[in-house]
Protein backbone atom coordinates (compact mmCIF):
# COMPACT_ATOMS: atom_id res chain seq x y z
CA UNK A 1 0.00 0.00 0.00
CA UNK A 2 2.91 2.16 0.40
CA UNK A 3 4.76 1.90 -2.44
CA UNK A 4 2.78 4.48 -5.06
CA UNK A 5 4.08 7.59 -6.17
CA UNK A 6 1.50 10.10 -6.95
CA UNK A 7 1.28 11.42 -10.70
CA UNK A 8 -0.28 13.16 -13.56
CA UNK A 9 0.15 13.61 -16.66
CA UNK A 10 0.72 17.06 -18.44
CA UNK A 11 -2.44 18.01 -21.07
CA UNK A 12 -0.05 19.91 -22.99
CA UNK A 13 3.24 17.59 -24.02
CA UNK A 14 1.77 13.71 -22.75
CA UNK A 15 4.42 13.82 -20.68
CA UNK A 16 4.22 11.68 -17.33
CA UNK A 17 5.11 13.93 -14.16
CA UNK A 18 5.47 13.33 -10.33
CA UNK A 19 2.92 15.33 -9.33
CA UNK A 20 4.34 15.88 -5.52
CA UNK A 21 7.75 16.64 -7.07
CA UNK A 22 6.07 19.78 -9.05
CA UNK A 23 4.72 20.98 -5.65
CA UNK A 24 7.91 20.20 -3.36
CA UNK A 25 10.08 22.03 -6.54
CA UNK A 26 7.51 25.40 -5.72
CA UNK A 27 7.71 25.23 -2.35
CA UNK A 28 4.56 23.82 -1.35
CA UNK A 29 4.35 22.59 2.02
CA UNK A 30 4.22 19.04 3.31
CA UNK A 31 3.45 17.80 -0.17
CA UNK A 32 4.45 14.60 0.55
CA UNK A 33 1.80 14.28 2.31
CA UNK A 34 -1.21 16.08 0.45
CA UNK A 35 -3.75 13.71 -0.97
CA UNK A 36 -4.21 13.86 -4.64
CA UNK A 37 -6.97 15.77 -4.86
CA UNK A 38 -5.19 18.03 -2.37
CA UNK A 39 -2.13 17.81 -5.27
CA UNK A 40 -3.93 19.07 -8.19
CA UNK A 41 -5.51 21.67 -6.61
CA UNK A 42 -2.02 23.39 -6.03
CA UNK A 43 -0.56 22.38 -9.15
CA UNK A 44 -3.04 23.30 -11.64
CA UNK A 45 -1.38 27.23 -11.51
CA UNK A 46 2.30 25.77 -12.01
CA UNK A 47 3.74 24.92 -14.68
CA UNK A 48 5.07 21.57 -16.43
CA UNK A 49 8.43 20.84 -15.92
CA UNK A 50 8.92 19.10 -19.35
CA UNK A 51 6.98 22.11 -21.35
CA UNK A 52 6.80 24.95 -19.13
CA UNK A 53 2.77 25.70 -20.17
CA UNK A 54 0.89 25.58 -16.88
CA UNK A 55 -0.75 22.43 -16.30
CA UNK A 56 -3.94 23.42 -15.51
CA UNK A 57 -6.40 21.11 -14.44
CA UNK A 58 -5.14 17.94 -14.00
CA UNK A 59 -6.30 14.51 -12.80
CA UNK A 60 -3.52 13.30 -10.14
CA UNK A 61 -3.17 9.73 -9.29
CA UNK A 62 -1.79 7.13 -7.24
CA UNK A 63 0.38 4.74 -9.52
CA UNK A 64 1.83 1.23 -7.70
CA UNK A 65 5.59 1.31 -8.27
CA UNK A 66 5.16 -2.49 -8.22
CA UNK A 67 5.31 -4.65 -10.97
CA UNK A 68 2.37 -6.75 -11.66
CA UNK A 69 2.76 -10.40 -12.95
CA UNK A 70 0.37 -13.70 -12.84
CA UNK A 71 1.88 -16.54 -10.73
CA UNK A 72 1.91 -20.16 -12.57
CA UNK A 73 1.16 -20.73 -16.23
CA UNK A 74 -2.49 -19.79 -17.62
CA UNK A 75 -2.92 -18.92 -14.07
CA UNK A 76 -4.79 -15.85 -12.99
CA UNK A 77 -3.12 -15.47 -9.22
CA UNK A 78 -2.32 -12.08 -9.08
CA UNK A 79 1.67 -11.65 -7.86
CA UNK A 80 3.80 -8.84 -7.54
CA UNK A 81 7.93 -8.61 -8.45
CA UNK A 82 9.32 -7.70 -5.06
CA UNK A 83 9.93 -4.01 -4.37
CA UNK A 84 12.74 -4.35 -1.73
CA UNK A 85 14.50 -7.34 -0.73
CA UNK A 86 13.27 -6.90 2.99
CA UNK A 87 9.69 -8.59 2.89
CA UNK A 88 11.31 -12.43 2.29
CA UNK A 89 12.73 -11.84 4.98
CA UNK A 90 9.72 -10.64 7.14
CA UNK A 91 7.96 -13.67 5.53
CA UNK A 92 11.03 -16.31 6.88
CA UNK A 93 10.82 -14.94 10.96
CA UNK A 94 9.89 -18.20 12.15
CA UNK A 95 12.47 -19.81 10.94
CA UNK A 96 14.88 -17.46 11.24
CA UNK A 97 13.93 -17.20 14.97
CA UNK A 98 14.50 -20.66 15.40
CA UNK A 99 17.90 -20.95 14.07
CA UNK A 100 19.05 -18.38 16.14
CA UNK A 101 17.64 -20.27 19.00
CA UNK A 102 14.53 -18.12 20.18
CA UNK A 103 17.05 -15.43 20.50
CA UNK A 104 16.95 -11.30 20.46
CA UNK A 105 18.64 -9.92 18.95
CA UNK A 106 19.76 -11.35 15.96
CA UNK A 107 19.97 -10.21 11.76
CA UNK A 108 19.97 -11.51 8.41
CA UNK A 109 21.66 -9.96 5.33
CA UNK A 110 20.32 -10.76 2.05
CA UNK A 111 21.92 -9.04 -1.43
CA UNK A 112 19.77 -9.79 -4.66
CA UNK A 113 16.90 -7.76 -7.14
CA UNK A 114 14.30 -5.77 -6.66
CA UNK A 115 11.93 -4.14 -9.16
CA UNK A 116 10.18 -0.80 -9.51
CA UNK A 117 8.49 0.57 -11.86
CA UNK A 118 10.22 3.86 -11.82
CA UNK A 119 8.09 6.53 -14.10
CA UNK A 120 11.52 8.20 -15.67
CA UNK A 121 14.46 5.88 -15.14
CA UNK A 122 16.88 8.32 -16.93
CA UNK A 123 19.82 8.71 -14.94
CA UNK A 124 21.79 5.82 -15.54
CA UNK A 125 22.84 3.47 -12.50
CA UNK A 126 21.27 5.84 -10.16
CA UNK A 127 17.48 4.65 -11.13
CA UNK A 128 16.66 1.63 -12.71
CA UNK A 129 13.71 -0.34 -12.93
CA UNK A 130 15.43 -3.46 -12.00
CA UNK A 131 18.31 -2.73 -9.05
CA UNK A 132 20.45 -4.82 -6.47
CA UNK A 133 20.08 -4.32 -2.87
CA UNK A 134 21.53 -5.21 0.20
CA UNK A 135 19.57 -5.16 2.65
CA UNK A 136 19.76 -6.41 7.07
CA UNK A 137 17.11 -6.73 8.92
CA UNK A 138 18.32 -6.59 12.60
CA UNK A 139 15.10 -7.55 15.04
CA UNK A 140 15.64 -6.63 18.42
CA UNK A 141 13.18 -6.44 21.30
CA UNK A 142 11.07 -3.20 20.93
CA UNK A 143 12.11 -1.97 24.47
CA UNK A 144 15.97 -2.99 24.40
CA UNK A 145 17.61 -0.31 21.57
CA UNK A 146 20.96 -0.27 22.97
CA UNK A 147 23.55 -1.92 20.84
CA UNK A 148 25.50 -4.53 22.41
CA UNK A 149 28.44 -3.93 20.47
CA UNK A 150 27.91 0.28 20.77
CA UNK A 151 31.12 1.04 22.30
CA UNK A 152 32.62 0.21 19.04
CA UNK A 153 31.44 3.31 17.50
CA UNK A 154 30.51 5.48 20.30
CA UNK A 155 33.30 8.30 19.53
CA UNK A 156 32.94 7.46 15.79
CA UNK A 157 32.03 11.09 14.72
CA UNK A 158 30.74 12.27 11.08
CA UNK A 159 28.51 14.93 9.95
CA UNK A 160 24.79 14.88 10.57
CA UNK A 161 21.75 16.98 8.71
CA UNK A 162 19.44 16.24 10.99
CA UNK A 163 15.29 16.68 10.31
CA UNK A 164 15.95 20.17 12.67
CA UNK A 165 19.03 21.42 10.90
CA UNK A 166 17.08 21.54 7.19
CA UNK A 167 13.81 22.61 8.81
CA UNK A 168 16.30 25.75 9.96
CA UNK A 169 18.18 26.18 6.84
CA UNK A 170 21.28 25.14 9.10
CA UNK A 171 24.16 23.08 7.57
CA UNK A 172 25.13 19.59 9.09
CA UNK A 173 27.06 19.32 11.99
CA UNK A 174 29.63 16.74 13.15
CA UNK A 175 28.58 14.56 16.21
CA UNK A 176 29.61 11.47 17.74
CA UNK A 177 27.09 8.78 17.82
CA UNK A 178 26.98 8.42 21.51
CA UNK A 179 26.53 12.26 21.74
CA UNK A 180 23.92 11.99 19.02
CA UNK A 181 21.85 9.30 21.07
CA UNK A 182 22.04 11.21 23.98
CA UNK A 183 20.88 13.98 22.52
CA UNK A 184 18.03 12.25 20.99
CA UNK A 185 19.00 13.25 17.68
CA UNK A 186 19.43 9.65 16.42
CA UNK A 187 16.44 7.60 17.54
CA UNK A 188 18.57 4.73 19.27
CA UNK A 189 22.09 2.83 19.79
CA UNK A 190 20.79 0.48 16.72
CA UNK A 191 20.30 3.38 14.21
CA UNK A 192 23.15 4.76 15.20
CA UNK A 193 25.50 1.96 15.02
CA UNK A 194 24.86 1.18 11.56
CA UNK A 195 25.12 4.54 10.75
CA UNK A 196 28.67 4.49 11.61
CA UNK A 197 28.96 0.82 9.99
CA UNK A 198 27.70 2.54 6.95
CA UNK A 199 29.96 5.45 6.98
CA UNK A 200 33.45 3.63 7.17
CA UNK A 201 32.33 1.15 5.21
CA UNK A 202 31.30 3.92 2.10
CA UNK A 203 34.39 5.10 3.08
CA UNK A 204 36.31 1.77 2.92
CA UNK A 205 35.24 1.41 -0.59
CA UNK A 206 36.03 4.59 -2.08
CA UNK A 207 33.27 7.04 -1.19
CA UNK A 208 34.85 10.65 -0.41
CA UNK A 209 34.23 11.43 3.26
CA UNK A 210 33.60 15.20 1.74
CA UNK A 211 31.23 14.09 -0.94
CA UNK A 212 29.00 11.88 1.78
CA UNK A 213 26.75 13.11 4.07
CA UNK A 214 23.72 11.22 6.54
CA UNK A 215 20.27 13.42 6.34
CA UNK A 216 17.66 12.32 8.54
CA UNK A 217 13.86 12.56 7.05
CA UNK A 218 12.04 14.95 7.11
CA UNK A 219 8.48 13.87 9.37
CA UNK A 220 6.36 14.21 6.34
CA UNK A 221 8.98 12.10 4.01
CA UNK A 222 9.10 9.32 6.48
CA UNK A 223 8.22 5.99 4.85
CA UNK A 224 4.86 4.35 5.96
CA UNK A 225 7.16 2.09 8.38
CA UNK A 226 9.74 4.22 9.43
CA UNK A 227 10.12 5.81 13.13
CA UNK A 228 13.45 7.09 12.40
CA UNK A 229 15.31 7.34 9.12
CA UNK A 230 18.38 8.43 7.95
CA UNK A 231 19.70 8.52 4.07
CA UNK A 232 23.56 8.39 3.55
CA UNK A 233 23.46 10.74 0.59
CA UNK A 234 26.74 10.44 -2.00
CA UNK A 235 27.22 13.72 -4.13
CA UNK A 236 27.64 13.51 -7.95
CA UNK A 237 28.69 16.12 -10.63
CA UNK A 238 25.91 14.91 -12.58
CA UNK A 239 22.69 14.40 -10.32
CA UNK A 240 23.59 16.14 -7.37
CA UNK A 241 23.09 14.39 -3.66
CA UNK A 242 22.08 11.11 -4.41
CA UNK A 243 20.36 8.96 -1.84
CA UNK A 244 22.36 5.82 -1.72
CA UNK A 245 21.56 3.72 1.30
CA UNK A 246 19.02 4.02 4.03
CA UNK A 247 18.73 3.14 7.59
CA UNK A 248 15.13 2.78 9.16
CA UNK A 249 13.85 2.00 12.15
CA UNK A 250 10.84 -0.11 10.88
CA UNK A 251 8.92 -0.76 14.33
CA UNK A 252 7.30 -3.79 14.42
CA UNK A 253 5.01 -2.62 11.34
CA UNK A 254 6.54 -5.27 8.93
CA UNK A 255 5.81 -7.96 11.38
CA UNK A 256 2.30 -6.84 12.89
CA UNK A 257 0.88 -6.46 8.82
CA UNK A 258 2.52 -9.99 8.19
CA UNK A 259 0.53 -11.19 11.20
CA UNK A 260 -2.47 -9.86 10.33
CA UNK A 261 -2.65 -11.04 6.93
CA UNK A 262 -1.60 -14.87 8.06
CA UNK A 263 -2.56 -15.59 11.28
CA UNK A 264 0.82 -16.28 12.44
CA UNK A 265 1.48 -14.50 15.30
CA UNK A 266 5.67 -13.31 14.54
CA UNK A 267 6.43 -12.80 17.90
CA UNK A 268 9.67 -14.04 19.93
CA UNK A 269 8.46 -15.91 23.21
CA UNK A 270 11.14 -14.13 25.73
CA UNK A 271 12.07 -15.96 28.83
CA UNK A 272 12.93 -13.74 32.00
CA UNK A 273 15.60 -14.86 34.38
CA UNK A 274 13.16 -15.35 37.00
CA UNK A 275 9.64 -15.83 36.94
CA UNK A 276 7.71 -12.98 37.66
CA UNK A 277 4.96 -12.44 40.09
CA UNK A 278 1.77 -10.59 38.16
CA UNK A 279 -1.10 -9.65 38.88
CA UNK A 280 -3.78 -10.93 36.49
CA UNK A 281 -7.83 -10.49 35.61
CA UNK A 282 -9.60 -13.46 35.20
CA UNK A 283 -12.92 -13.44 34.42
CA UNK A 284 -15.15 -16.72 35.16
CA UNK A 285 -18.62 -16.69 33.56
CA UNK A 286 -21.57 -18.17 34.83
CA UNK A 287 -21.68 -21.42 32.48
CA UNK A 288 -24.74 -22.63 34.71
CA UNK A 289 -26.45 -19.44 33.47
CA UNK A 290 -24.33 -18.81 29.81
CA UNK A 291 -24.66 -22.45 28.36
CA UNK A 292 -28.87 -23.05 28.92
CA UNK A 293 -28.90 -19.08 27.53
CA UNK A 294 -26.63 -19.17 24.86
CA UNK A 295 -26.39 -22.64 23.65
CA UNK A 296 -23.62 -23.56 21.60
CA UNK A 297 -22.22 -20.21 21.56
CA UNK A 298 -21.50 -20.10 25.44
CA UNK A 299 -17.84 -21.09 24.97
CA UNK A 300 -16.76 -18.80 22.79
CA UNK A 301 -18.48 -16.54 24.79
CA UNK A 302 -16.93 -17.36 27.97
CA UNK A 303 -13.40 -17.14 26.42
CA UNK A 304 -13.95 -13.66 24.54
CA UNK A 305 -14.86 -12.32 27.73
CA UNK A 306 -11.31 -12.85 28.83
CA UNK A 307 -9.84 -10.37 25.87
CA UNK A 308 -12.52 -7.30 26.54
CA UNK A 309 -12.62 -5.06 28.88
CA UNK A 310 -16.20 -5.14 30.78
CA UNK A 311 -18.42 -1.97 31.59
CA UNK A 312 -20.55 -1.59 34.96
CA UNK A 313 -23.17 -3.23 33.64
CA UNK A 314 -21.84 -5.86 31.37
CA UNK A 315 -19.80 -6.43 28.24
CA UNK A 316 -20.09 -6.79 24.85
CA UNK A 317 -18.35 -9.47 22.33
CA UNK A 318 -18.48 -10.89 18.78
CA UNK A 319 -19.07 -14.11 18.17
CA UNK A 320 -19.03 -14.94 14.37
CA UNK A 321 -19.56 -11.22 13.48
CA UNK A 322 -22.63 -11.15 15.71
CA UNK A 323 -22.39 -8.51 18.82
CA UNK A 324 -24.11 -9.97 22.06
CA UNK A 325 -24.28 -7.89 25.33
CA UNK A 326 -23.38 -9.93 28.55
CA UNK A 327 -24.93 -8.48 31.52
CA UNK A 328 -22.54 -8.29 34.74
CA UNK A 329 -24.08 -10.73 36.64
CA UNK A 330 -23.43 -13.65 34.18
CA UNK A 331 -19.76 -13.17 35.25
CA UNK A 332 -17.37 -12.41 38.19
CA UNK A 333 -14.09 -10.45 37.74
CA UNK A 334 -11.30 -11.51 39.26
CA UNK A 335 -7.52 -10.53 40.55
CA UNK A 336 -5.12 -13.72 40.95
CA UNK A 337 -1.71 -13.26 41.30
CA UNK A 338 0.02 -16.18 38.85
CA UNK A 339 3.75 -16.40 38.10
CA UNK A 340 4.44 -15.78 34.60
CA UNK A 341 8.17 -17.13 32.99
CA UNK A 342 8.17 -15.37 29.92
CA UNK A 343 6.89 -12.98 27.49
CA UNK A 344 5.74 -12.94 23.99
CA UNK A 345 7.04 -10.01 22.15
CA UNK A 346 7.27 -9.10 18.62
CA UNK A 347 10.32 -7.40 17.60
CA UNK A 348 11.21 -4.58 16.07
CA UNK A 349 13.49 -4.21 12.82
CA UNK A 350 16.54 -2.22 12.52
CA UNK A 351 17.48 -1.59 8.60
CA UNK A 352 20.13 -0.74 6.95
CA UNK A 353 19.23 -1.10 3.00
CA UNK A 354 22.11 -0.58 0.45
CA UNK A 355 21.64 0.79 -3.04
CA UNK A 356 24.38 -1.41 -4.73
CA UNK A 357 24.39 -0.20 -8.34
CA UNK A 358 24.64 3.63 -6.54
CA UNK A 359 27.16 2.84 -3.93
CA UNK A 360 29.10 1.85 -7.13
CA UNK A 361 28.12 4.51 -9.17
CA UNK A 362 29.33 6.78 -6.45
CA UNK A 363 32.96 4.92 -6.02
CA UNK A 364 33.23 5.04 -9.66
CA UNK A 365 32.58 8.70 -10.10
CA UNK A 366 35.06 9.53 -7.07
CA UNK A 367 37.95 7.29 -7.75
CA UNK A 368 37.83 8.89 -11.30
CA UNK A 369 40.63 11.29 -12.26
CA UNK A 370 41.73 12.88 -15.21
CA UNK A 371 45.52 14.51 -15.10
CA UNK A 372 48.04 16.07 -17.72
CA UNK A 373 50.86 13.84 -17.83
CA UNK A 374 54.20 14.52 -20.34
CA UNK A 375 51.70 16.68 -22.29
CA UNK A 376 48.39 14.34 -22.39
CA UNK A 377 45.40 12.89 -20.38
CA UNK A 378 46.34 10.15 -17.84
CA UNK A 379 43.08 9.15 -16.99
CA UNK A 380 43.19 6.97 -13.83
CA UNK A 381 40.12 5.19 -11.49
CA UNK A 382 42.13 5.73 -8.18
CA UNK A 383 39.97 2.71 -6.43
CA UNK A 384 40.84 1.60 -2.72
CA UNK A 385 43.07 -1.86 -3.42
CA UNK A 386 40.29 -3.77 -1.43
CA UNK A 387 37.72 -3.08 -4.54
CA UNK A 388 40.30 -2.62 -7.64
CA UNK A 389 38.90 -5.25 -10.03
CA UNK A 390 42.72 -5.76 -11.47
CA UNK A 391 44.94 -5.51 -8.01
CA UNK A 392 48.72 -6.27 -9.61
CA UNK A 393 49.46 -5.93 -13.49
CA UNK A 394 52.07 -8.17 -14.83
CA UNK A 395 54.10 -6.99 -18.03
CA UNK A 396 57.27 -8.85 -19.26
CA UNK A 397 59.00 -5.81 -21.64
CA UNK A 398 59.15 -8.42 -24.21
CA UNK A 399 57.15 -11.13 -24.92
CA UNK A 400 60.52 -13.42 -25.30
CA UNK A 401 64.17 -14.00 -24.29
CA UNK A 402 62.91 -15.57 -20.99
CA UNK A 403 60.59 -12.61 -19.68
CA UNK A 404 57.74 -13.77 -20.72
CA UNK A 405 58.50 -17.10 -18.97
CA UNK A 406 59.33 -14.76 -15.09
CA UNK A 407 56.60 -12.77 -15.63
CA UNK A 408 54.01 -15.57 -15.88
CA UNK A 409 55.84 -17.54 -12.75
CA UNK A 410 55.08 -13.95 -11.00
CA UNK A 411 51.30 -14.23 -11.83
CA UNK A 412 50.78 -17.68 -11.31
CA UNK A 413 52.70 -17.06 -7.30
CA UNK A 414 50.21 -14.28 -6.81
CA UNK A 415 46.82 -15.57 -8.34
CA UNK A 416 47.85 -18.46 -5.65
CA UNK A 417 48.34 -16.03 -2.74
CA UNK A 418 44.42 -14.58 -3.88
CA UNK A 419 45.54 -11.59 -5.45
CA UNK A 420 43.55 -10.20 -8.41
CA UNK A 421 46.26 -10.57 -11.04
CA UNK A 422 46.67 -9.58 -14.65
CA UNK A 423 49.45 -10.34 -17.29
CA UNK A 424 49.57 -8.13 -20.45
CA UNK A 425 51.92 -8.57 -22.65
CA UNK A 426 50.95 -6.42 -25.97
CA UNK A 427 52.08 -2.81 -26.58
CA UNK A 428 54.36 -0.32 -25.34
CA UNK A 429 55.32 -0.56 -22.04
CA UNK A 430 54.17 2.63 -21.30
CA UNK A 431 50.69 2.18 -22.93
CA UNK A 432 50.43 -0.85 -20.99
CA UNK A 433 50.46 1.54 -17.48
CA UNK A 434 47.88 3.24 -19.10
CA UNK A 435 45.53 1.21 -19.44
CA UNK A 436 46.19 -0.35 -15.35
CA UNK A 437 45.53 3.29 -14.61
CA UNK A 438 42.23 3.21 -16.75
CA UNK A 439 40.79 0.68 -14.70
CA UNK A 440 42.34 1.30 -11.49
CA UNK A 441 45.09 -1.36 -10.89
CA UNK A 442 46.99 -0.22 -7.71
CA UNK A 443 50.45 -2.13 -8.62
CA UNK A 444 52.36 -2.72 -11.96
CA UNK A 445 55.12 -5.16 -11.66
CA UNK A 446 57.57 -4.95 -15.18
CA UNK A 447 60.20 -7.85 -15.65
CA UNK A 448 63.03 -6.50 -18.03
CA UNK A 449 66.52 -7.65 -19.13
CA UNK A 450 68.29 -6.77 -16.14
CA UNK A 451 65.51 -9.02 -14.47
CA UNK A 452 67.13 -12.10 -15.74
CA UNK A 453 70.60 -11.28 -14.59
CA UNK A 454 70.32 -9.99 -10.83
CA UNK A 455 66.29 -11.49 -10.02
CA UNK A 456 64.81 -8.03 -9.53
CA UNK A 457 61.65 -6.31 -11.30
CA UNK A 458 60.09 -2.62 -11.31
CA UNK A 459 57.41 -2.04 -8.99
CA UNK A 460 54.95 0.87 -10.48
CA UNK A 461 52.46 2.64 -7.99
CA UNK A 462 49.20 3.81 -9.74
CA UNK A 463 48.88 7.37 -7.97
CA UNK A 464 52.13 8.22 -7.02
CA UNK A 465 53.52 6.63 -10.59
CA UNK A 466 56.90 5.87 -9.01
CA UNK A 467 58.98 3.17 -9.72
CA UNK A 468 61.35 1.29 -7.40
CA UNK A 469 63.52 -1.45 -8.28
CA UNK A 470 62.51 -4.84 -5.85
CA UNK A 471 63.85 -8.64 -5.49
CA UNK A 472 61.36 -10.62 -7.69
CA UNK A 473 61.33 -13.36 -4.57
CA UNK A 474 60.17 -10.20 -2.16
CA UNK A 475 56.56 -9.46 -4.40
CA UNK A 476 55.07 -12.18 -2.86
CA UNK A 477 54.82 -11.29 0.53
CA UNK A 478 55.14 -7.52 -0.58
CA UNK A 479 52.27 -7.42 -3.08
CA UNK A 480 49.98 -8.87 -0.33
CA UNK A 481 51.22 -6.34 2.17
CA UNK A 482 50.65 -3.25 -0.09
CA UNK A 483 47.32 -4.67 -0.96
CA UNK A 484 46.53 -5.36 2.55
CA UNK A 485 47.21 -1.55 3.59
CA UNK A 486 49.96 -3.66 5.55
CA UNK A 487 52.55 -1.80 3.97
CA UNK A 488 52.67 1.15 2.41
CA UNK A 489 54.48 2.08 -1.22
CA UNK A 490 56.29 5.24 0.19
CA UNK A 491 58.17 2.98 2.72
CA UNK A 492 59.92 1.33 0.07
CA UNK A 493 61.22 4.57 -1.84
N1 LIG B 1 13.85 -1.65 2.17
C1 LIG B 1 13.85 -0.26 2.06
C2 LIG B 1 13.78 0.25 0.69
O1 LIG B 1 13.83 -0.55 -0.22
O2 LIG B 1 13.69 1.41 0.47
Amino acid sequence: KGFSDKMCQCPACNEYLRADHIAQDHDIPNAATLSCEELAEKICVLPCPACSKVLGKVDVFSFNLMFQTTIGPGSQRKGYLRPETAQGIFVDFGRLLRFYRDKLPFGTVQIGRSYRNEISPRQGMIRLREFTQAEAEIFVHPEMKDHPNFARYADYAFPLLTSKQQLAGQEAKTYTMKDAVDQGIIANEYVAYYLALTHELLVSVGVKPEKLRFRQHLPDERAHYAEDCWDAETLSGRFGWVETVGIADRTDYDLKAHAEQSGDSFTAYIQFDEPRREKRRVINANMGVLGPKYRGKAKAISDALQEVPPGSDGATVIIDGEEIFVPSDLYEVKEEEVDVRGVDVRPHVIEPSYGIDRMIYAVLEHSYFEEEVEGEIRKVMRFPCRIAPVQAAIFPLMARDGLDVMAKEITRTLQEQGILVEYDDSGAIGRRYRRQDEIGTPFAVTVDYDSLKDNTVTLRDRDSMQQVRVSKDQLTDLIPALIRGKSSFSSLI
